[in-house]
């Protein structure tokens, strides 16, 4: 399927040895997606409220699965899929919540599902960097449930966990591109504090 959103920019690179410019050894075509790196404070923030039928399940060990397998469901034909392939994939999605989960920083209090009497419909987790800010790592709706302030909800279920985990501020990063999600953290606060460039290795065609 030809995806409706373009790349900033796509070159056909040269092998090097620089991992901050190119996959290492990569030679191939590379595809650059603009990202913002966005931070808010996480004082005076409004109670999360879901609307009936919905509730919130925290986190144990046994809802890696689970959330993997929202991750795939939220994320697959999703920009964020192209930029990042682990997200567009099942297996893929499984090894990026197993790696969140080890994390030293990880944070069971920032980390959420959301259910419904029709099932799972929201992911979200959340890591406690070494900087003592809280980092947004995926916020998901499944499609069907868009658009109805969940994903807002969700996310200020997080930061929720993160200010009761004594944090002061948290951050994400999102691709330009996604516009959706942008005007979901510029609703709650988030602003942009800087742009980069994340190089993609794209399959040659
Ligand atoms: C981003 C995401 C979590 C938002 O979930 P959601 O439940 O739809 O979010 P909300 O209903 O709270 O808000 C959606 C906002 O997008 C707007 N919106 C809806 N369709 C849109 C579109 N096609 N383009 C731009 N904005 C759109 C809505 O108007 C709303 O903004 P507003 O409240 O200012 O009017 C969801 O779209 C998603 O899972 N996307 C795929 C995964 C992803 O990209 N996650 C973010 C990674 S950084």
């Amino acid at each position: 399927m030809t995806p409706h959103w373009q790349p900033l920019l796509t070159t056909d690179a040269r092998p090097t040895r620089d991992p901050l410019s190119q996959p290492q050894g990569f030679c191939g075509r590379l595809s650059y997606f603009k990202r913002f790196k966005m931070e808010a404070d996480l004082d005076r923030l409004p109670a999360p409220a879901l609307p009936e039928g919905f509730y919130w399940v925290s986190w144990c060990p046994g809802l890696i699965e689970a959330h993997a397998e929202l991750l795939y469901g939220c994320f697959q034909q999703e920009i964020d899929s192209w930029v990042f392939a682990s997200l567009g994939d099942r297996d893929g999605c499984r090894r990026l919540m197993s790696d969140i989960a080890r994390k030293s920083g990880f944070l069971p209090q920032a980390t959420w599902l959301l259910a419904c009497d029709s099932g799972l419909c929201g992911t979200v987790q959340g890591v406690r960097e070494r900087n003592g800010v809280g980092a947004i790592q995926n916020l998901g709706i499944l499609p069907g449930y868009r658009g109805r302030s969940l994903g807002a909800q969700l996310l200020l279920q997080a930061m929720h966990g993160f200010r009761q985990a004594g944090l002061r501020r948290t951050l994400l990063e999102v691709t330009a591109q996604n516009e959706r999600a942008i005007r979901v953290y510029r609703r709650l606060g988030f602003r942009r504090i800087k742009t980069l460039y994340k190089a993609v290795a794209m399959p040659l065609a």
